[in-house]
């Protein structure tokens, strides 16, 4: 089963993610990280920001998650823009490694299976990092996604286009399609590191954990991976039923297992 750990805030969470991701980057210089967007990764990001000058970062390759579809690159909310400016500028990451799906229009068609073949060329992805939508979508894998999935475009629903209207002036404005990873190229990864926090995402989190493996809970997909992180903060952790078992197995766990 996943492992889960409960700390008390975001930013406890955010030092234990660089922990594991500095130490992965030390051990393969050419590490594929799996790159989430949202808020929830941000604390993370800022964390292995002011930590990556342990380690030589030049060959690090990413793979986002995601990107609205229809919105161009140079949009300040584009994917894209997004992960320039909170992974590969403050990181130093290399330009050319780090990868975001297609969203123009005019690649839409292929844009799914270019981004698998790139996925695999790269030796597929080390370390894969999830946020968590209120809809229980991971990437933007919507309620029904299949469990096979590779990347491809996806409408979004009406409830994650107005959770992600706060990014722009109104909801009109926020696109209708996406280009995501599926749930199949997500399950590839090595290490899934799933976070989560604040008290409105305690019901969702506990669905996905807890609840039956169900495509309307995207999210629950992760009880099929062998190695699984899921990082919450006491708020998101609040309804799980089994919180003190999660405790106790991680305190008593030995130090050298790691993440
Ligand atoms: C978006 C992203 C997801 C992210 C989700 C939650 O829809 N496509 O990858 O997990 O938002 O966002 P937040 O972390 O801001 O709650």
């Amino acid at each position: 089963m996943a492992e889960v750990v409960i700390v008390p805030t975001p930013e406890d969470a955010a030092t234990l993610v660089a922990d594991a991701v500095i130490d992965l980057i030390r051990r393969k210089p050419r590490a594929v990280l799996g790159l989430a967007t949202g808020s929830t990764p941000s604390p993370v990001y800022r964390a292995i920001a002011a930590r990556i000058n342990e380690v030589d970062a030049s060959q690090v390759q990413g793979f986002a998650l995601d990107e609205y579809a229809g919105l161009p690159a140079s949009h300040p909310e584009s994917y894209r823009a997004v992960i320039t400016r909170e992974v590969v500028e403050p990181m130093g990451l290399t330009p050319a490694l780090v990868h975001v799906p297609r969203g123009d229009l005019a690649h839409l068609r292929t844009a799914g299976s270019d981004y698998e073949a790139q996925i695999h060329t790269a030796g597929g992805i080390d370390l894969q990092l999830l946020g968590i939508g209120g809809d229980g979508h991971i990437g933007f894998n919507e309620p029904g996604s299949s469990f096979a999935s590779l990347t491809r475009v996806k409408t979004l629903t009406r409830q994650t286009r107005e959770d992600n209207a706060r990014f722009f002036s109104s909801i009109d404005e926020v696109p209708s399609h996406s280009v995501t990873q599926g749930l199949g190229t997500i399950l590839r990864a090595r290490h899934l590191v799933m976070l989560a926090f604040g008290a409105a995402k305690a019901p969702v989190v506990q669905a996905a954990i807890e609840g039956p493996l169900t495509a309307s809970v995207p999210a629950s997909v992760v009880q099929m991976h062998p190695h699984v992180t899921i990082v919450l903060d006491e708020a998101a952790a609040s309804q799980l039923r089994n919180a003190d078992y999660y405790r106790d197995a991680y305190a008593n766990k030995p130090t050298w297992q790691g993440l």
